[in-house]
């Protein structure tokens, strides 16, 4: 698939601004602080419905206006489709060829985007947290159930710790409601962990010849962690029914839930050793590198159709030969939208078949004003 154009009013520095992209390579250049991440951004927010870099909706509103508004133009399988997207400072309005989208879940299945930037090395060198967000970001576009499961797993897992605060606060106790929340919460636990587990095994498939083509280097590998052993014979479901059952009296005296796939964790390992602890800053960044790439063939396999790769300033954080080792895995066909400082830093090849975006102050610079 790719992004036709877009179209962007209001929204962080742009009043408005139409931009139109080639299938292949586009390159969004100019100075620092001048609008070329928060083009980007508006891509994957139209894709995404959410922002990769902020979690507060406001702040993608212009200042001093009041509403935001994206249009692009995406090709799917040779299908041309609208997809629009209204930001206020209350609520967001999806469309989808003019059609209200109620479902975030079925609107961002719909645009598939690969993203790297350089604050994803925090995947690495951050908490679980990053790292489960990846995975249901990823997976929620992979697949519209996902977000589903998630969404109602995530409920129950509020209502079981709303159940637990119950013995902390001396207040009457259900008991009998307590085990049936349980049996829905292990029901959709399960859920999640066998998409997790089936999307962490197929990026195994394509990792570590990624990552040893980047690097040079052999046996990286990404372990899905859980609590739960994966050896044994017992079911995934009875597993956690019981450590549920063991951690109780700690969990009601704590009022949270303490085991479930909302406390998973991805390991990235390196001949076995962590690269959160023993990995240099360039093994690390690597490895975020070869996730990624990773990921293009998996939405492949999953889609039947290429995603969209957008490229925040990677470039000048690798030296030469990481930068043509990287390119070398992206497809002439895989739409690639990268942003850069710098053109010198880009091959020069690369340069002459790419499309070439110039942005001043939020605006479009024309080739025939330059
Ligand atoms: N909501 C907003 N309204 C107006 N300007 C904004 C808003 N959010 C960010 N900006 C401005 O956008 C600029 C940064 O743009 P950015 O795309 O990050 O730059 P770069 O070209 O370096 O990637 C800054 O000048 C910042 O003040
Ligand atoms: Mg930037």
């Amino acid at each position: 698939m790719y992004l036709k154009d877009i179209y962007v009013s209001h929204f962080r520095n742009y009043d408005d601004v139409k931009v139109s992209f080639q299938p292949s390579m586009n390159i969004i250049y100019g100075n620092n602080a001048q609008g070329k991440t928060n083009l980007l951004e508006a891509i994957y927010v139209l894709g995404m419905t959410k922002s990769h870099r902020s979690s507060i909706d406001n702040t993608l509103i212009q200042k001093n206006e009041s509403t935001a508004y994206i249009q692009g133009n995406v090709v799917v399988h040779e299908n041309l489709d609208t997809l629009e997207m209204g930001i206020s400072k209350t609520k967001k309005l999806l469309k989808i060829n003019h059609n209200e989208v109620k479902k975030v879940s079925d609107y961002i299945s719909h645009m598939n985007i690969i993203i790297f930037y350089p604050e994803d090395l925090d995947l690495i060198k951050g908490g679980p947290a990053f790292r489960r967000r990846f995975i249901n970001i990823e997976l929620s576009q992979l697949y519209a159930t996902y977000l589903d499961v998630l969404n109602d797993y995530n409920k129950l897992l509020k209502m079981r710790n709303d159940y637990l605060k119950q013995y902390i606060k001396g207040e009457y106790i259900d008991e009998s409601y307590g085990s049936i929340l349980d049996q829905y919460f292990v029901t959709k636990a399960e859920l999640i962990y066998q998409m997790r587990r089936k999307f962490v095994s197929k990026l195994n498939q394509y990792v570590s010849d990624i990552f040893y083509d980047i690097s040079g280097l052999n046996g990286f590998v990404l372990n899905y962690h859980t609590n739960i052993d994966l050896e044994s014979n017992i079911s995934y479901k009875e597993q956690l029914l019981d450590k549920l059952k063991k951690h109780r009296d700690v969990e009601r005296r704590l009022g949270v839930t303490l085991v479930g796939p909302h406390k998973d964790d991805l390991e990235f390992l390196l001949d076995g050793n962590s690269l959160k602890l023993y990995g240099s800053q360039g093994q690390q960044r690597m490895a975020v590198l070869a996730l990624k790439l990773a990921e293009i063939h998996l939405f492949e396999d999953y889609k039947k159709d290429t995603p969209i790769l957008l490229l925040d300033d990677v470039f000048s954080e690798l030296d030469f030969d990481k930068r043509n080792n990287l390119l070398k895995h992206i497809h002439q066909h895989t739409q690639t939208i990268i942003t850069t400082t710098e053109l010198e830093l880009l091959d020069s090849k690369l340069i002459e078949n790419a499309s070439l975006i110039h942005i001043q102050e939020g605006k479009l610079i024309n080739k025939d004003e330059v």
